[in-house]
């Protein structure tokens, strides 16, 4: 007798944009800087900013009707929807209940996570374990950000690194023999945090402290030092957890803060190139939404298909990190 176990499956993915793209070009019509400096410091070329009307909510539950609709999953089916953002639309409540309202499925667990870039590996991971442990059945795992409305505009070293947007995934829990190397699912995932590091990345308000929003402050080159380290060894962690090997992994869909760091942690673990799914260049840091939102890029185009090894990765202010290994 196979004795299975379960695992979240993904089924389907979806990602929303702002309407409105800013280039590098039209950047340096707002700050002092140049379209030379950014690409060679970070890959960014242009971002999506969020207009009037387009809200962390608004753009998570576009993100997730694609998603439903791409798994050809009934919004009604969904027991579990865990948000990871750090721009709420409200300090309370949490907006993975707007979502749900807005999809129209009651009932269900519904809350947001705070790991600001990481936010969508500890959803992940959270819902993995609400649905091996039989709380859920059909999760909807969303980051989904407006950071452009957390920037200093008058910040050259902050404001040109971010943008917003929101990409989603629908898990399921199946019932998996572990012994078949093709069966689907989280293989294995690990998250950190260590609270030390605040002071290097930051937002300087917040309700119990000056009720206000704040804006976003960050040391970069000391986070670009710490993320490197802290996301080789992280992955080295989850491939010995899957007892893999990094020669295994068909595709990183790593968190794009910046196109040195995808170079550099995939070059300390191996990894060509052209193994890691880059939208850093066009999308900038969207935080939270960036995994989700290269994922379901990937997927749309081909690149990743049903079958492959597909690592997730991020690391942001906490600090916070994590990786998961899943077959898709
Ligand atoms: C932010 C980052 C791109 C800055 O690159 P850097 O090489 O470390 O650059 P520095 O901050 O040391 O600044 C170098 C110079 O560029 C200038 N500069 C900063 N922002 C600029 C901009 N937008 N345009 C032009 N010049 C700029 C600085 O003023 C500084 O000038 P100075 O030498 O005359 O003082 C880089 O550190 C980085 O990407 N860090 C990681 C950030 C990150 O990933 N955060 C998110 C994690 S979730």
């Amino acid at each position: 007798m196979t004795t299975t176990v379960r695992r979240s499956v993904l089924r389907g993915s979806g990602s929303a944009l702002p309407e409105r793209c800013v280039t590098n070009a039209e950047m340096t019509t707002m700050v002092d800087t140049t379209d030379e400096w950014i690409v060679e410091r970070t890959g960014i070329r242009a971002r999506h900013i969020a207009g009037e009307g387009e809200t962390t909510g608004s753009l998570a539950t576009l993100a997730a009707r694609r998603a439903l609709d791409a798994a050809g999953i009934d919004a009604s089916s969904i027991d579990c929807i865990i948000l990871a953002t750090a721009t709420p639309d409200q300090t309370f409540p949490a907006t993975a209940t707007i979502v749900q309202n807005n999809l129209g499925c009651r009932g269900g667990i519904a809350f947001d996570v705070a790991a600001v870039c990481s936010g969508f590996l500890y959803a992940l991971t959270t819902a993995d374990a609400l649905l091996r442990g039989g709380n859920a059945r059909r999760a909807l795992v969303i980051g989904a950000e407006t950071f452009s409305r957390i920037l200093d505009w008058d910040d050259r070293t902050t404001c040109v690194l971010f943008g917003d947007g929101a990409g989603a995934v629908v898990l399921e829990a199946v019932d998996v023999d572990p012994a078949d190397p093709a069966a689907p699912g989280i293989i294995a995932s690990r998250l950190h945090a260590d609270g030390a590091y605040n002071e290097l990345l930051y937002v300087d308000g917040g309700p119990s402290t000056t009720q206000t929003v704040g804006k976003l402050r960050m040391k970069g080159r000391e986070v670009f030092r710490h993320a490197v380290v802290n996301l080789a060894s992280v992955l080295e962690e989850v491939l010995a957890e899957a007892g893999l090997t990094s020669a295994q992994i068909d595709w990183v869909v790593p968190h794009q803060a910046n196109l040195r760091i995808l170079d550099a942690t995939a070059r300390k673990l191996s990894l060509p190139p052209e193994k890691v799914v880059v939208t850093v260049d066009h999308h900038a840091n969207t935080s939270a939404a960036s995994v989700p939102l290269a994922y379901d890029e990937a997927v749309r185009d081909g690149r990743i298909k049903p079958g492959d090894l597909v690592m997730f990765e991020a690391m942001g202010g906490g600090f916070t990190w994590g990786a998961a290994l899943a077959r898709v």
